[in-house]
């Protein structure tokens, strides 16, 4: 007899359907979940130019930047871009890979501020970061080129930040121009002679010998002693004895400056030297092979590409010798479309890293990532579509 009253059992086959249609439903549901996830393919090699997906199948958004190896993990730094503007409205993001071609988004490592008046107010230009590990603090370092919101590129400072952790979270320290009140390591009494007759007023045009020959001597430094020297594009480099140098476009871009970090890698020491004085040098990428230093620079057209340049030098602080364009391929009289940002030392070789710029759409700005060769004990970079380690 069938039950009556409140609770009534359903029938055996009755229940079981219902229980099977149930979880049919869920598994519906769970399997178009999964198939919604973006998946991303395996990276195999590198292919400079195109689009670089990271773990969730989006562009690595990490331009001008560099990597840092920690422990066995590299950790890519670098500007995030927006789609209609190269203001930073983000701030640092950062990539991790074991591999250097499958990356992993771990986020902002340093975010824009949100308080009016912060040095680092979203809004403001934030570009070239570079991160290196302190070993006696256990810091990570974070340096950069900042300038200050709604003024353009006049502030033309550097800005520092540090962290616990590779992927951050930073927290900003200061920005400031650099080595105020402190005179290059190379002006001795007879160089300091000249540059006391130097004087910007006596010089109503620019690009003229007489002006060119004044800027070598240091019209620039001389005019911005007291104030600190302008900074824009930037690198950072530490040397196999742990001291660490800040190398950066100086003197409104006409002059490369270099200068030793204190031993927390926090503040300048002061010591600096400049290199090809008025020789109009940014973008500079650094790197020591078998005791010389190799430096690979651009020259300044903006987010236009140009001819990269070469130098050499058999200490960091000169002197600094320089070589001709070391890019081969097509279009290497424009590194391949592309601007240097860093040269990443990976098992005794080298990888060239350059950003193509795509100003009208700052966010589709692509990488190139070129093995450096050497030829006659000279760096080469030869293009190629597609490469592997
Ligand atoms: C480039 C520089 C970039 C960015 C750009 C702005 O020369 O390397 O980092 O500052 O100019 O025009």
């Amino acid at each position: 007899m069938q039950g009556k009253g409140f609770f009534v059992r359903p029938k055996k086959e009755i229940f079981y359907t219902t229980i099977n249609n149930n979880m049919k439903r869920v598994f519906l549901f769970l399997w178009v979940l999964w198939a919604m996830l973006p998946i991303a393919a395996q990276v195999t090699s590198v292919r400079s130019g195109e689009l670089w997906p990271d773990d969730q199948g989006q562009h690595i958004n990490a331009h001008g930047g560099g990597v840092l190896k920690y422990g066995d993990t590299y950790y890519w730094f670098g500007e995030h871009k927006s789609d209609h503007t190269s203001d930073a409205l983000v701030g640092v993001t950062c990539y991790s890979s074991k591999d250097l071609l499958n990356w992993k988004n771990c986020g902002v490592a340093l975010s824009v501020s949100d308080e009016r008046g912060s040095d680092i107010e979203r809004g403001c230009i934030l570009e070239r970061p570079k991160v290196i590990y302190n070993k006696v603090t256990k810091k990570f370092c974070m340096w950069f080129h900042l300038e200050l919101k709604g003024r353009g590129y006049n502030a033309a400072r550097y800005g520092v930040a540090v962290a616990n952790r590779p992927e951050g979270p930073y927290k900003f320290l200061y920005s400031q121009r650099a080595d105020a009140g402190t005179w290059p390591i190379e002006f001795g009494s007879q160089e300091l002679a000249v540059v006391d007759t130097l004087n910007a007023r006596n010089f109503k045009e620019s690009w003229t010998p007489a002006w060119l020959k004044a800027i070598g001597q240091g019209l620039y430094v001389k005019r911005d002693f007291g104030t600190g020297q302008m900074s824009r594009d930037m690198t950072l480099y530490v040397d196999d004895d742990g001291k660490a140098y800040h190398i950066f476009s100086s003197e409104e871009n006409l002059t490369l400056h270099i200068a030793e970090l204190t031993g927390d890698y926090l503040h300048h020491t002061g010591r600096y030297t400049r290199v090809a004085p008025a020789g109009h040098n940014e973008a500079p990428a650094i790197f020591k092979h078998e005791g010389t230093y190799w430096m690979i620079t651009s020259g300044c057209t903006g987010w236009e590409p140009n001819e990269a340049r070469m130098f050499s030098a058999p200490s960091i602080w000169g002197p600094w010798t320089q070589h001709p364009n070391p890019c081969r391929g097509p279009r290497a009289d424009k590194t391949f479309g592309g601007q240097s940002t860093f040269i990443l030392p990976v098992d005794g070789k080298y990888i060239f890293m350059a950003d193509i710029w795509r100003p009208r759409h700052p966010s589709d700005a692509r990488y190139i990532w070129l093995p450096i060769e050497f030829e006659d004990n000279k760096p080469v970079v030869r293009w190629q579509d597609d490469w592997k380690f």
